[in-house]
């Protein structure tokens, strides 16, 4: 008999999990790979964390999190959506959020909308609460429309999962498209998840959330990318009353609360501006599609640090394999999609790197063309 249930082959991590190992064994790769930024949690916020630590803020806080805290998000989303008194959970990171948010409303054999490409996350995670994900095909612009996705919908269809700004494609969704989904999801009585952990990375427009315009929307938002915390694990959930208390209740009986110190250093991380940061991304964004954009099929994406190539003849395995065997790490689309023609590359790396390895890539795809 097995050691482990059946619900484990619901998930497949070898993909990403081959090339981290590859990454191991490898000597100097060009790592463009990386989902997180390349630099270090700001100072202030890592000596809120001490503060709090030496100040014995070492117990477990309440479940929804710190009041402080709570209260601090909630008024910020008042005074951006000018939504009263909203319901505000403190997650361990915005995975700790999506799990929590899933658990509680999807139903065995639910179907969940997920736009294709899509965040790793979300397949396996509806797939381990027993939901059905439907995926949305979204090539080659990789933008989530309602004429895309209304075909989806059937009598089963229960959640709607938004990721603007996307990863891995980068993709940005304008004001009208994120309200004609939501019109959409309105009319077929759909539970919205939107996941914004890349609002600080929006580069050509401001960010637009999906929060605040349709009253069943569940906003997941995180700290990790921001502020470079992604180690820290936290995140925070605002929504319906009915689906944060529902979350809440298996938050107690799950990670029991986020980790004490870091609630109160997010606290700090709010009052700390990263806009320089996030400039500098948009630099590297441009740099990128400009060196990738005369061998390859290429969309700009206007947000995250992702971009999502197609490879030469669609035959990404080959591609990837071959940028590997040159020292290139880059994961191949099939992790992120049920196609397997295109590569994402993190351009969350320095600049020597970005150019080195473009120069790599480009030179692959002259080969295989
Ligand atoms: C779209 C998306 N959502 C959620 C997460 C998870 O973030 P966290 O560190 O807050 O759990 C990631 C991390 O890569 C992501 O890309």
């Amino acid at each position: 008999m097995s050691l482990v249930a059946d619900r484990m082959k619901l998930i497949d991590a070898s993909g990403i999990r081959k090339v981290f190992d590859l990454a191991a064994k490898m000597k100097n790769p060009i790592n463009l790979s990386i989902g997180q930024p390349d630099y270090d949690v700001p100072q202030a916020v890592k000596d809120a964390a001490i503060a709090a630590i030496g100040g014995g803020r070492n117990q477990y806080t309440q479940t929804q999190g710190i009041p402080e805290l709570r209260q601090k998000l909630a008024a910020q989303l008042t005074e951006q959506f000018g939504v009263a008194d909203p319901a505000v959970l403190v997650t361990s990171g915005v995975s700790g959020g999506l799990l929590l948010a899933l658990m509680a409303t999807v139903n065995p054999g639910d179907e969940v909308l997920i736009a294709d490409p899509y965040f790793v996350m979300y397949k396996h995670l509806t797939n381990l609460v027993g939901g059905r994900p439907v995926f949305v095909d979204t090539y080659p612009d990789f933008r989530l429309t309602a004429a895309r996705l209304a075909p989806h919908i059937t009598s089963r269809t229960r959640v709607l999962l938004l990721n603007s700004p996307a990863n891995p494609t980068g993709t940005v969704l304008s004001a009208d498209e994120i309200d004609e989904l939501l019109a959409l999801a309105a009319r077929h009585d759909l539970l919205v998840l939107t996941d914004e952990i890349y609002d600080g990375f929006c580069y050509d427009r401001p960010y637009c959330s999906a929060f605040g315009r349709y009253e069943k929307t569940v906003l997941l938002k995180g700290f990790s990318k921001t502020w470079g915390m992604t180690g820290w694990r936290l995140g925070w959930a605002a929504g319906p009353g009915e689906v944060i208390q529902a979350m809440t209740m298996l938050q107690q009986y799950s990670f029991v609360c986020a980790p004490s110190m870091v609630q109160w250093a997010g606290l700090a991380a709010l009052d700390t501006d990263m806009t320089a940061a996030q400039d500098d991304f948009r630099g590297r964004r441009d740099m990128i599609y400009d060196a990738l954009r005369g061998d390859f099929e290429v969309q700009k994406p206007g947000g995250a640090f992702y971009i999502f190539p197609k490879a030469p003849g669609g035959r990404a395995e080959e591609f990837v394999a071959e940028a590997i065997r040159r020292s290139v790490l880059i994961i191949p689309g099939n992790v992120f999609s049920e196609r397997a023609t295109h590569f994402r590359i993190s351009y969350a790396a320095s600049r020597e790197a970005l150019s080195r390895g473009t120069e790599i890539l480009c030179q692959i795809a002259r080969e295989m063309k």
